[in-house]
């Protein structure tokens, strides 16, 4: 006789997401989630967290780390995260989130832990000298989504194994603790044009904050000029655009920026190569060079203007923290008392 499948999980279905405040923000965020942050508004409850407690996993930086979260906070607004609706907070002023992670930190396995290829490939070499934090930052991240009981998760591809992760240890808790759909198996979303943005000099390795040089990657910050002379310089091929998605195959760094463009324009790869496909770089990098700094200088704006009020950022967070609370009191006081401890 085969045991019969759990139930599925029956609450409230509920986003959260959450970005480092770690160096500035640049494309690859922005296409690979905070783009999703915003579409995702009117669909879900959302929660969005600027993850401080990961940031400190990169080491410590007590004179910068407040200022850096709050010039996140103002990039999700900026972008178009609504405070009034979405829950925009900080990571270390919700306790729980450290609370549930230890709780996890008992049901996620070592094995698990060890095939995560973001520890590894941050560690190198070296994984016995970086901190315990650092090879623990998946179980957190299982924490943060978990405390919120949260069943989508919109994030970059980098992101898909440590949302497997997540899974696991939601179904070994439900499993060990005899509490069948307590938690959800959260789903990511990461599906679309803007998941995977490379590096502008070599589309093998993705865009990144930690890259040293700056001509890698767009930052959300930069002006009109620089983001021609990023993209005029990014590596190409002497090749035309292909009429199809077909001829982007072996062609990585022209793939980027086709999908760079297709996401940023919301529109089909198919379609952005329907324009564009037997045209030659010459048109079609200064095409894409005024599409971004069209779509990104508001932002930028929009952020300057924010990060000159600390005290009105500051406002918004605390709510926010508020209201996450008191989303993850009770989740936490319901864990509290299937793990057995005293008091709950
Ligand atoms: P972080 O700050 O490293 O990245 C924030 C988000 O940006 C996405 N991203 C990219 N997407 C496409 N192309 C790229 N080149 C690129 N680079 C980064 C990441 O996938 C991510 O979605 N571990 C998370 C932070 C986190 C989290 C969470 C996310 C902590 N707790 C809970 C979701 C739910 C991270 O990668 O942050």
């Amino acid at each position: 006789m085969t045991d019969a499948p759990p139930p599925p999980y029956a609450g409230p279905q509920r986003v959260f997401s959450g970005m480092q405040p770690t160096n500035g923000l640049h494309l690859g965020n922005y296409l690979g989630a905070l783009q999703k942050f915003v579409a995702l508004q009117g669909k879900y409850e959302c929660i969005y967290c600027v993850v401080d407690l990961h940031a400190i996993t990169a080491g410590p930086d007590p004179k910068e780390l407040a200022a850096k979260t709050r010039e996140v906070a103002a990039a999700y607004i900026a972008a178009g995260v609504d405070p009034a609706h979405s829950i925009i907070f900080v990571q270390s002023a919700v306790r729980e989130h450290s609370e549930l992670a230890w709780v996890f930190n008992c049901i996620a396995r070592m094995g698990w832990l060890e095939r995560m290829t973001q520890f590894k490939d941050k560690a190198g070499k070296h994984a016995e000298r970086m901190s315990v934090g650092l090879f623990d930052y998946p179980v957190l991240q299982a924490a943060d989504i978990l405390l919120y009981k949260a069943t989508h998760v919109p994030v970059g591809e980098d992101q898909k194994q440590h949302l497997e992760l997540s899974r696991d240890i939601a179904q070994k808790f439900n499993n060990d603790y005899e509490a069948p759909g307590f938690f959800p198996l959260p789903e990511p979303l990461i599906q679309g044009p803007g998941a995977r943005i490379m590096n502008l000099r070599e589309g093998t390795k993705k865009m990144s904050k930690s890259d040293p040089s700056d001509m890698t990657r767009i930052n959300l910050t930069d002006d009109a000029d620089t983001i021609m002379n990023k993209v005029k310089k990014a590596t190409t091929d002497p090749l035309p655009l292909p009429e199809t998605k077909e001829g982007l195959a072996g062609r990585a760094e022209v793939e980027n920026l086709v999908g760079i463009y297709a996401a940023m324009s919301e529109r089909s790869v198919d379609d952005v190569l329907l324009e564009f496909g037997g045209k030659g770089f010459g048109v079609f990098k200064p095409a894409l060079a005024e599409l971004l700094a069209a779509k990104l200088a508001p932002i930028a704006t929009e952020m300057r203007r924010l990060n000159a009020d600390p005290a009105a950022l500051d406002a918004i967070l605390s709510s926010g923290a508020d209201r996450a609370r008191a989303i993850a009191a009770p989740i936490m006081a319901e864990v509290r008392e299937r793990v057995g401890f005293w008091g709950a």
